[in-house]
Parts: structure tokens; sequence; C-alpha cells
């Protein structure tokens, strides 16, 4: 069965390969999570007094742009609005439950769009579907639509070319008719270039749904691979996930992701082709918190060792063991090789397993070379009746890659894609 050909924009959004996720509202000022107000039954009179208290004083779009392109990543994620219904973006009348009618004052969604474009780094906006202020949401449904499209309308007019619109909740009605064609040709018309991408929720990993959706997601889970054939469109994948438990800040949260962890996590994504979208929580007043930004400037110096691979790495039909994988790109393959030792003796190291041969399957064309891509050492193999074995030594002492590449010639290519 066929492949299908991904549309420009979905190869576009899979060529982007790792961006940042942004849950910030109200709830950073309570750093109990996004989802506080829901679950400590907090009243909605006296949750929205936190707007009185929401400057926005530390919000720097430039600066979490910048950020986010030092750290590797192409994307961020917004939550221009989440389910406790306040919009960062001015709803142009639509309510007073946003943030020109907060202490800031201001459109933060215009700030966000400028600052991410300034940086170079392509804007995308979460949007709610469900809606925990608007009475509407269980009272009366269509009106709430009205209001919800509306306000994504107010989004694909006033904020200039957006990477996608990234939608959250449907999972909270799964039996009620969202109107999604009307919502999908209204993004289809004002944007026909944005990624459609509705979040099908913890409980239905990879799930496709509308034909107009151009990515399934796996929410806080390892993505699995794609079996496109005979799909009437190629979906993109895309796997988001916390740092720590929470995706709104938490100030009682110290389970947080080591830069290992995110090179490891962003690893598995590609491996499988989807996209990894990792979260940030910035403070109640808008800075992403330093421990967050460190870590993903750290994992970030490791995609600078290999750019263009993280992004722009194929899929490839050779196949390695455990998390060991292959990827392509301009005519070479190049081995995701995990769990290598560190060096050093007896005396300074420890779990010193994990160098020695390492093997890949389906490799049909000849090898003229295989040599590590950080120091360039030259590495001892066997390659027969396709099977590639490499004598991956471990790190030379003080260093520890996590995951370490090494780079296979080839002649002549003869490698198939996806
Ligand atoms: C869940 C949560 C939400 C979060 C989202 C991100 O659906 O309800 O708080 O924004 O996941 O994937």
């Amino acid at each position: 069965m066929p492949i299908p050909v991904p549309l420009p924009r979905i190869e576009r959004f899979e060529r982007l390969g790792y961006g940042m996720f942004i849950h910030w509202g109200l709830y950073a000022q309570l750093g109990q999570g996004e989802w506080v107000q829901h679950l400590r039954k907090i009243p909605m009179d006296e949750y929205v007094k936190l707007k009185e208290s929401f400057t926005a004083q530390d919000f720097d779009a430039r600066r979490i742009a910048a950020t986010a392109r030092a750290s590797g990543m192409k994307y961020i994620t917004l939550t221009s609005r989440h389910h406790d219904g306040f919009s960062l973006y001015d709803t142009r009348g639509l309510s007073d439950h946003d943030a020109p009618h907060s202490a800031a004052g201001r459109d933060l969604a215009a700030e966000f769009v400028d600052g991410c474009r300034a940086e170079g780094i392509l804007p995308f906006f979460y949007h709610t579907t469900l809606d925990w202020y608007q009475p509407s949401f269980h009272s009366d449904f269509d009106a709430y639509l009205d209001y919800l499209h509306k306000s994504v309308e107010v989004l694909c007019t006033h904020y200039g070319e957006l990477g996608g619109l990234w939608f959250d909740g449907n999972w909270s009605k799964p039996d009620a008719d969202w109107k999604l064609d009307r919502l999908y040709g209204l993004i289809r018309r004002l944007q026909p270039e944005a990624m459609i991408i509705n979040n099908t929720g913890l409980g239905a990993k990879g799930e496709t749904g509308h034909p107009q959706i151009d990515s399934v997601t796996f929410e806080q889970g390892r993505p699995t691979p794609m079996n496109r054939e005979g799909m009437e469109k190629y979906v993109a994948a895309e796997m988001c996930q916390t740092m720590n438990r929470h995706w709104g800040i938490g100030a009682e949260d110290f389970n947080y992701q080591s830069p290992g962890d995110v090179i490891e996590n962003l690893c598995a994504c590609r491996k499988v082709g989807a996209n990894y979208l990792l979260n940030v929580g910035p403070t109640a007043q808008g800075r992403i918190p330093d421990y967050e930004a460190a870590t993903l400037r750290r994992a970030g110096e490791w995609i600078g060792a290999h750019e263009k691979l993280i992004y722009e790495g194929r899929l490839s039909a050779v196949t390695g063991n455990g998390a060991d994988f292959a990827l392509e790109l301009d005519g070479k393959l190049y081995l995701f090789i995990h769990q290598l030792s560190a060096g050093g003796d007896a005396h300074v190291t420890v779990g010193a397993a994990g160098a020695g041969p390492r093997a890949f399957r389906g490799l049909e064309s000849a090898v003229s070379g295989v040599r590590w891509v950080d120091n360039q050492e030259e590495l001892a193999f066997t390659h027969a009746s396709g099977l590639l074995c490499i004598d991956a030594t471990g790190y030379p002492y003080g260093v520890d890659r996590v995951v370490r590449v090494a780079e296979v010639d080839l002649s002549p290519l003869t490698l198939g894609n996806r």
C-alpha cells in the first residue's frame, strides 16, 4: 500500500523537529500547576482576582524566543487560552477575561509573535476548547462554540502567519458535536499554511481524527512508529512532554528531567520521525525559571553538534537494537548509539559496560568507513548480508554525550527512505 506524500506545511513541520511548549496564565501565580483552579475547587469569582496581580512584568517574549533558539528549538507553542478561560491575547471585545483586562494591560500574544519572529522562531498557538470560565460551555454549547470559533478567528486574523493552531479539550465532551468542519474551515481560509493539531489526550496517543488534522499527538509518552501505508493523508507526529510533572509551574515540583533525559527523549522522537514539544512553565510574571532554561541550553549544546541531522535526518530502513537507531542525511547513514561507557579506570569510572560491538540490520549498500561524529575517531566494522557491526569504542575520559552518533560512508547510495 502506498504511503501518501506529505503536504508542504506538514513536511516543513517535521523539519522543525524540536519545539518549546509554554504553559502560562493566571494559574502561574499559585504555582501549583495549570489545573489548580479546577482541582482545588477555587470559586471562579475568587480566581478571577488573579487578574489584578497578573502584571506580566517579567514577560520578555524576545528573550524567551532567544532561549528557545539557543536550545536548538525551532518553534514555540504558547497557551493563548487554557482551560481556566483566560486569554493571553486581546479577545477584542469577546470577553474581558483576557490579558488587556488584567494588570498587564497588554496583548501578550502580540508580544509573543513579534519576539518569535525576531529570533527566527515559528509561533504556534495552543488554544483550549473546553472552558471552566464560560457558563455557556455547559448551558448552551452552540453559543459556546460560536464564542470559541470567534476567538480562534481573532487569533488567525491579527497575529500574522502562524505555524499552527494546537487545540486541546475535545476529550472533555467526547460525544459532542464540536462543529470541526466549521472551525478547521475557518483556519484553512485565514491561515492556509498553519498546521492544525488537536490533542487526543493521555488516553488516545497517536490517534488520527478529522481529515484536516495535520499531526497526531503523543501526550506524555514515547511516540510509536506511524504506519502511514494506505492513509488518505500523510500526518506528522508530535510528542509533547513536561520537564517535570506539571505543565504550569509547580513551586513544589522537584521532579525534573536532566539535560541527558532531554537528549534521550529528543532522540526517541526523531527515531520515529516525530517532533518533540518540550514544555516550560514560566513564573507568575512570565520568566522561564533559570533551572529550566539551563537544562534546555545544556541539551541544546548537544543538538548544536548534530544540528542538520536532528532536524532533517530521515527515517532509515536500517534498524538497530534497543534504543539504537539510524537516520539518513545527504547520502550518509548516521547511527545513534545509546548507553556507551564512560572512559577512565576503576578508580574513577563506574558502569564501564557498554562499549563494544553494536549491530544494525538492513544495510545493503557497501560501507567504506565509520567514525564518531564528535571526534572523528575511525571505528572498526564488519559488514555482511546486510548486517553492519561496528566496534563502538567508549567515551574518552572526560566525555559522556548520552547518545553518541557515528557517521557511515556509503557507496553507492541505495537506501530506502521512510
Ligand atoms: C492535557 C491537560 C492540559 C495540558 C495538555 C498539554 O490535556 O489538560 O493541562 O495543557 O494536556 O498536552
